[in-house]
């Protein structure tokens, strides 16, 4: 019964996310002959609504103007400042640069990713994690490093890790 009632607000939320993609792309579907520039209009306001660009968007684009998915994707991914992942509640960044990975910084990545299902630039199914690298953070001493939320934490191993993870869980 409560999978039925989460099945049904899920299929709203996502009826409700497709309506304003509509409105967004309303804005725009008369310049879409002006090319390139008005898309990069459109991916960010639909950047700014969401947090990031759904893939669901990008499909009804393709579908109502006629451009190729694959463009579109090239496009949504050249830029930094998009994302075609949703953000998750937390932020993790593990430095993958030379220092850390010669210190385990691999180690840490990898229990990451046994840990979360995902891989670096995603967010797991549930929407509480968004895990990134980033190649150096500037701190090299005293890698290897992770960063949550803003938050730093030194010279990591894949236990103290773990204990990380719980204690933002727990922190829900
Ligand atoms: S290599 Fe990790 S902080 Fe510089």
């Amino acid at each position: 019964m409560i999978k039925l009632r989460k099945k049904k607000a899920d299929k709203t939320k996502l009826q409700e996310q497709i309506e304003k993609i509509d409105e967004i792309i309303n804005r725009y579907e008369d310049r879409f002959k002006d090319g390139h520039k008005v898309l990069i209009e459109l991916f960010q306001d639909i950047n700014q609504e969401f947090n990031y660009i759904p893939e669901e968007s990008l499909a009804r684009i393709s579908k109502r103007c006629g451009i190729p998915l694959s463009r579109l994707f090239s496009l949504a991914t050249f830029y930094s400042s998009f994302r075609i992942d949703r953000i998750g509640k937390h932020h993790i960044c593990v430095c993958s640069g030379t220092t850390c990975h010669v210190n385990g910084s691999d180690k840490v990545i990898d229990e990451l990713q046994s840990k979360l299902k995902i891989e670096p630039g995603h967010t797991t199914e549930d929407g509480n994690w968004t895990f990134e690298t980033v190649h150096c953070f500037g701190v090299c001493a005293h890698g290897p490093l992770v960063e949550i939320d803003g938050k730093y934490y030194h010279k990591m191993n894949p236990k103290k890790l773990n204990e990380l993870l719980k204690k933002y869980e727990d922190d829900k």
